[in-house]
């Protein structure tokens, strides 16, 4: 795609990524991603904000051929991940009077992981500011967005935050704004469960840094830009302020149908009680899409059967992963069946360590459910129901 300009000055020259479909070799991709790298000529120098995936490289190349740029003064490194740093070693061939500025911790990833020269680096405190001539640009530390090292770059007389990770979206579109905001609110919603919410209280302390700020765009480097800035901020408010809400996430795995058994009798006990239930076969589920519920979700109820003593390991994965992802889930439980024995409920439980949350009763019953079993599982609905109406939750 060519480059296009966002203003006077300002282009992105980012690569959109239609066709990929995983990320890191662990976050499904449904709607491929862009990686969005940004110029901007002031009167005395030119900087370029990120850069793209090195299997794009070609792509930024190609856009700042089509805009003539014959020189580089800065070459902005807001976060040293590779899908936005890899194509800075052949800007600095290309440009070898570039300078890639960064925070003090991004350059020493830079020198590790893609063994730029220190002498190539410049690093910036924070809110210190960059002269462009007509245009000055301000650093902002912001670190885990996504790694320890990451910083929002403000374009002043502008008004344009460019904030790499922060506020991106996995969505390949033609669309250089947000146009369809339903598409990027889920797609946006998604990235940030895979890879912000872990950071939660820290993005509540960056989103305090920014809260001053006159923003007129905001130019991730993943997604569309937005040029109405409130649609992300305020998405990101309620996703990292707001009580959890009125609503059980059941990820499960049934081998013979005791435990699907289960899970079916129990989602409808839930929902007879005015309970949202989110259910995922975790056999078939895009596990992205069990991210997204567990950003507002207040309990999570977990499905398996034992296998070899332990839980199936579709569930040790989904468990393992609900964990490193630190939702604001207050409520766990676990239901499940066995056919002799086994420590499936204490192998889940163990694994929810980072989780602040308060274990229910579990339901877990040998072989097929029966009427005693199903009598367990209202129990447990009736738990549930009792804990949410505690919290003030049934209104959320
Ligand atoms: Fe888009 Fe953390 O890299």
């Amino acid at each position: 795609m060519k480059p296009r300009k966002l203003n006077p000055n300002v282009y992105w020259v980012g690569a959109v990524d239609w066709d990929r479909r995983l990320f890191d070799e662990l976050i499904p991709l449904p709607d491929g991603t862009s990686y969005n790298a940004y110029l901007i000529r002031g009167s005395e120098k030119t900087a370029l904000i990120d850069t793209v995936d090195p299997t794009k490289t070609d792509v930024l190349i190609d856009s700042l051929d089509q805009l003539d740029v014959e020189n580089i003064d800065y070459v902005v490194a807001n976060h040293a991940e590779q899908d936005h740093s890899g194509a800075l070693s052949q800007m600095l061939k290309l440009y070898p009077k570039a300078k890639v500025v960064a925070t003090p911790k991004c350059k020493n990833l830079l020198m590790d992981l893609l063994l730029i020269p220190e002498n190539k680096i410049v690093t910036v405190e924070d809110r210190e500011t960059l002269s462009l001539g007509d245009k000055t640009l301000e650093f902002i530390h912001a670190p885990w967005v996504h790694w320890p090292e990451t910083m929002l770059t403000y374009l002043r007389e502008d008004r344009m935050l460019f904030t790499c990770d922060l506020f991106g979206s996995h969505l390949a579109t033609s669309d250089l704004y947000v146009t369809d905001e339903a598409t990027v609110y889920e797609a946006a919603k998604r990235y940030y469960a895979e890879i912000m919410m872990p950071f939660r209280m820290v993005i509540q302390k960056n989103l305090e840094k920014i809260r001053d700020l006159q923003i007129e765009i905001i130019a991730p480097s993943h997604g569309p830009v937005y040029d109405k800035p409130e649609f992300i901020i305020e998405a990101y408010r309620d996703w990292v302020y707001a009580p959890p809400k009125n609503m059980v996430v059941l990820p499960y795995i049934s081998m013979h149908g005791s435990t699907r058994k289960m899970v079916e009798y129990f989602v409808s006990a839930l929902v007879e009680r005015g309970i949202n239930v989110k259910q995922f076969d975790l056999a078939k589920t895009d596990i992205g899409k069990l991210a997204i519920a567990l950003v507002d979700t207040a309990t999570i109820v977990i499905g398996s059967p034992t296998v070899l003593t332990g839980p199936h390991p579709n569930v040790v994965y989904a468990v393992y992963l609900a964990n490193a992802l630190r939702p604001k889930l207050k409520f766990a439980s676990v239901i499940g069946s066995y056919g002799w024995g086994g420590r499936m409920v204490e192998r889940i439980t163990g694994m929810l360590s980072n989780l602040k949350v308060e274990l229910l009763e579990p339901v877990v019953i040998r072989g097929f459910p029966k009427e005693d079993d199903f009598k367990a599982l209202d129990r447990l609905a009736d738990e549930i129901l009792n804990k949410h109406k505690e919290h003030d939750l049934m209104e959320s």
